[in-house]
Parts: structure tokens; sequence; C-alpha cells
């Protein structure tokens, strides 16, 4: 279950309740009620952790959600497709994230704790748009050389399946990592550090 799911069902049962004070006539009492839940929603916009549940993500999947207001990308990675990236580190402008926003515990060419699962900022370091996942190899529209990654449609930067931006892209430099750590095999938080890591 994402995140997503749960503030879904919070939303259906607040219509719920409003509803039904408003049936017996005491509307201002739905005053406090709106009051007591705004607190989370701005401990949400202001960076509170969210715990993403990835065992139903297939390999080669991609899932969505958000962290700070901004859209967190988890992408179950094959095997293959690690071995792509690790193809591109000569054609990438910064293999080794010296330049990336990232956390420093997270390190090397496949930007990740745990190789199989990439966990990025969806938004483009240019101007912010959002890129689309694309993980084929070699399709029409992006070319023989494309080895899976990430395409931003407002100008056209070009990122691998680790987030690394190619050369002489309209974005600088490669997708952010966020902070992250496993709580357990399945479970991982965004926006907390791995114990001991801070
Ligand atoms: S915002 Fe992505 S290329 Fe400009």
């Amino acid at each position: 279950m994402s995140n997503g799911d749960v503030s879904q069902g919070r939303r259906r049962f607040l219509i719920g309740a409003t509803s039904v004070v408003g049936g017996v006539g005491v509307v201002g009492a739905a005053v406090p009620f709106v009051a007591s839940w705004n607190p989370s929603a701005k401990a949400e916009a202001a960076g509170a952790p969210v715990t993403v549940n990835v065992s139903k993500l297939e390999p080669g999947q991609q899932m969505t959600v958000k962290w700070r207001g901004k859209p967190v990308w988890v992408i179950r990675r094959t095997e293959e497709m690690n071995e792509n990236i690790l193809e591109l580190n000569d054609k990438v402008k910064d293999p080794l994230s010296k330049e990336a926003d990232q956390p420093a515990y997270i390190e090397g060419e496949l930007r990740a704790i745990k190789d199989e699962y990439a966990v990025l900022v969806g938004i483009c370091t240019h101007l912010g748009c959002s890129p689309q996942f694309r993980p084929e190899v070699a399709p029409a529209d992006l070319g023989e050389d494309w080895l899976g990654g990430f395409y931003c449609a407002c100008h056209g930067s070009r990122y691998d399946l680790a987030g690394r931006v190619y050369p002489n892209m309209p974005a600088p430099s490669n997708l952010q990592v966020p902070p992250y750590r496993y709580d357990d095999e399945n479970t991982l938080t965004v926006g907390l550090d791995p114990e001991g890591a801070a």
C-alpha cells in the first residue's frame, strides 16, 4: 500500500464525518475537527517521513510516493537494468555523482542502498518537470543507444536508470536521491537516514 492509498481513505472518512455533522445542524462542530486534522497535513508538507511497502513491486516496475510535496520514485531494477547502467559509466556526465544532491551514504554508480531498488526524487534538475520512466532498450523515439532511463519531455533532458544525466543536456546534474532507509526487507522510509548515518 502506498501512502496515497492511506490518505484517500482518510479523505473519504473526512467527507463522511462532515456530512453527518451538517445533517444534525451543528456545522460549527466541524471546525475543531478540521483544525485538529490540519497539523498532520502541515507536518507532511514540512517533511514528515513516508513509509513505502515495496513487496508488490515487480522487477522492472516503478512506483511513486509523495514526500515533501515532491514525487519520489522507487524502481525495482532487474540485473539487466543494472548492467546497462554500468555500461553507461563513460557516457554519462557525472558517473559517480560527485556533484549530485544525495546523502553521503549513497555511493557508487548505481546510487542505491540496495542495488535492486533505486529511490530518486522525480524532478528534473533543469526546471522542475517530472521526467518519464522509459525502461525500454532502443525505443524508436529515443534511439538505438538508449539503454533505459528517464526522459524529460519539457526540454529533452535524458537520465539513465540511476538518474545520472547525459552530457550536453539542459539539466545540469543527476536526479536527487532523497534520504531513506530500510525498516525491513520490503519496507523503506523516505525522509529518514539509516541508523547511525546521520
Ligand atoms: S525541465 Fe526537464 S529538461 Fe527542462
